[in-house]
């Protein structure tokens, strides 16, 4: 499929870029557009086909891009769609590796002011995830009772790594949004937010900043 320049095949069990993903690629527009941010190394988490980390690559001109994600067939995808799309891309050197957040990760990777894409598996395991299908589940559950709470396991994992001046992207169910906002509330601030209601649900996006070690 072409997703504005980029070709992006989409394998088998790798989740098809979809609202949350069109969403997610619209705030890191705004982010390019209104806060004219300089960044210099993406890492995509929960990559998929890739496409937002490709799709950040050409906003933006990097010396590092890391897509990571947890499934195999996503990794295999990924790095595919890097070797389709490499004209297209703005960064000197481009990685993809398989990793449950960033638990796979050199500890000596310098995430200082990076942007860190997470639109990872956000809705709640209940009645209503028996309509998605199997494929749309696993990437789309999150393993946590409070689902949003693998961003916080992910700002953990950055908080341990020093992170800091940092833009996280996240994507997340709004009805969580409050939440999320106070879970997240002692060590990032908010600076971006959209959201948008597709149907029944209301997805929202936004960009937190890191700014200290806290
Ligand atoms: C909703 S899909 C998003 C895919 C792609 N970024 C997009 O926007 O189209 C979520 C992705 O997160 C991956 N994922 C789930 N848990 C993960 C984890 N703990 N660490 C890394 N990736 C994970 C899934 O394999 C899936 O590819």
């Amino acid at each position: 499929m072409k997703i504005l320049d980029l070709d992006i095949t989409v394998y088998k069990d790798v989740y098809l870029p979809s609202d949350d993903t069109f969403l997610a690629m619209d705030l890191i527009k705004i982010l390019k557009r209104y806060k004219r941010v300089d960044i210099k190394k993406v890492l995509d988490i929960g990559a998929g086909t890739g496409v937002l980390g490709l799709y950040a690559s050409t906003l933006f001109s990097l010396h590092e891009l890391i897509l990571v994600d947890i499934s195999k067939e996503a990794v295999r995808n990924a790095s595919y769609n890097v070797s389709r799309n490499l004209h297209l891309l703005n960064a000197d050197r481009i990685s993809v590796i398989r990793s449950d957040i960033l638990k796979s990760l050199d500890k000596n990777l310098n995430l200082d002011k990076s942007l860190i894409i997470f639109n990872g598996p956000y809705l709640k395991r209940d009645e209503s995830s028996d309509t998605l299908s199997v494929e749309e589940a696993t990437q789309l559950i999150s393993p946590y009772d409070k689902p949003y709470m693998i961003y916080r396991e992910l700002v953990d994992q950055l908080i341990d790594r020093s992170v800091t001046d940092t833009y996280l992207c996240f994507i997340y169910d709004s009805i969580y949004r409050n939440e999320l906002l106070e879970e997240l509330d002692d060590s990032c601030i908010e600076i971006i937010y959209i959201c948008k209601r597709y149907f029944f649900e209301g997805i929202s996006a936004s960009i937190f900043l890191m700014s200290s070690s806290s």
